[in-house]
């Protein structure tokens, strides 16, 4: 098996990176052990001839593509580079699949959603993104699935963080050790996910049958830690477990205005891919903990 996963200096591809490296079931399976991992010098997905190019010369059975545009403010002035990174080149990666016979797995987002809802969300609920980051990322999502009837996967995740680059994490960890209060939204509620948490779901999908040995139809699922929070609480926590001193005062959305709109309740819930793959999915105190003490380390 050639696994190729995309986007490998951001949090979820340094966080695959790190357990394949350590996962003595990968490390001594020979079937996982052809893990390619690239970042935008020998793949760049702002340009379709770049892609054309690397994979005229790569094949591969499993494509993870966790590269994205990101910038969710400056998504909203850079749209045309935002919509080739997070639309075009998905289009792109999904026609190369089903030429190459690879199954794809696709990251999306949970700000697909407009955050209108006050129940989970599911799967099939109706999608209405109201930023350009959630606009581009669900015209990749659709975009794939019109390529792709069968072999791909699309996982939504949410608020995710890690102990690489800059995160909400550890900016709150920096700026708690800064000053000694901060403002932070209250009124906006998700679920955070731990990107070595997505990391390991992504790595148990691609060892079970149910993924590798059957032609299945293309399907979306969700994955975050479990249980709701909001940044407000969730900040609070991340200075309690670091032992930072410093006040939060709650404050809403309306108050702390960004180029970029957010849904405002964002929780996804997570019973497909569980009862598919058999993942699992840690509360989200749990895997904070242990993300701190290794930023901590
Ligand atoms: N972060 C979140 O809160 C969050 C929430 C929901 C969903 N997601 C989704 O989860 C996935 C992983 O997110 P993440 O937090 O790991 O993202 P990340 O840390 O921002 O990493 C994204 C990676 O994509 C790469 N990239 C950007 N433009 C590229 C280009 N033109 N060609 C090739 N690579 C390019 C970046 O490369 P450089 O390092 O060179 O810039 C970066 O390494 C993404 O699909 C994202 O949309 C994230």
């Amino acid at each position: 098996m050639k696994i190729l996963v995309t986007g490998k200096n951001g949090q979820l591809g340094r966080s695959i990176h790190k357990l394949v490296n350590t996962d003595a079931n990968i490390v001594s399976n020979q079937i996982f052990n052809d893990f390619i991992f690239v970042g935008r010098e020998e793949l760049d997905l702002s340009s379709e001839t770049s892609i054309h190019q690397y994979f005229s010369n790569n094949n591969f059975d499993i494509i993870i593509n966790c590269a994205a545009y990101t910038a969710v403010d400056k998504a909203e002035q850079e749209v045309e580079l935002a919509n080739q990174i997070n639309h075009l080149a998905v289009k792109q990666l999904a026609n190369i699949a089903n030429k190459q016979k690879a199954r794809l797995i696709h990251i999306s987002t949970d700000f697909v959603f407009d955050g209108e809802s006050d129940k989970p969300y599911t799967e099939i609920d109706v999608t209405n993104p109201i930023n350009v980051y959630g606009q581009t990322k669900l015209a990749g999502e659709k975009a794939l699935q019109a390529v792709m009837s069968v072999n791909a996967i699309i996982i939504r995740t949410s608020w995710l963080y890690s102990e690489y680059g800059n995160n909400f994490v550890s900016t709150i960890l920096r700026l708690g050790k800064e000053r000694d209060e901060l403002s932070v939204i209250s009124d906006q509620v998700g679920s955070p996910t731990y990107a070595t948490d997505l990391a390991s779901a992504i790595l148990e999908i691609i060892k079970k049958k149910n993924f590798k040995n059957k032609v299945q139809a293309s399907e979306i699922y969700h994955y975050s830690n479990k249980s709701n929070v909001s940044w407000y609480a969730f900040s609070k926590e991340i200075l309690e477990i670091a032992k930072i001193e410093c006040r939060v005062e709650p404050i809403t959305a309306d108050e702390y205005l960004t180029k970029a709109e957010r849904p405002m309740y964002t929780v996804m819930t997570k019973i497909k891919i569980k009862d598919k793959f058999g993942v699992k999915v840690p509360e989200w105190k749990k895997s904070l903990k242990i993300c701190i003490n290794k930023i901590k380390l």
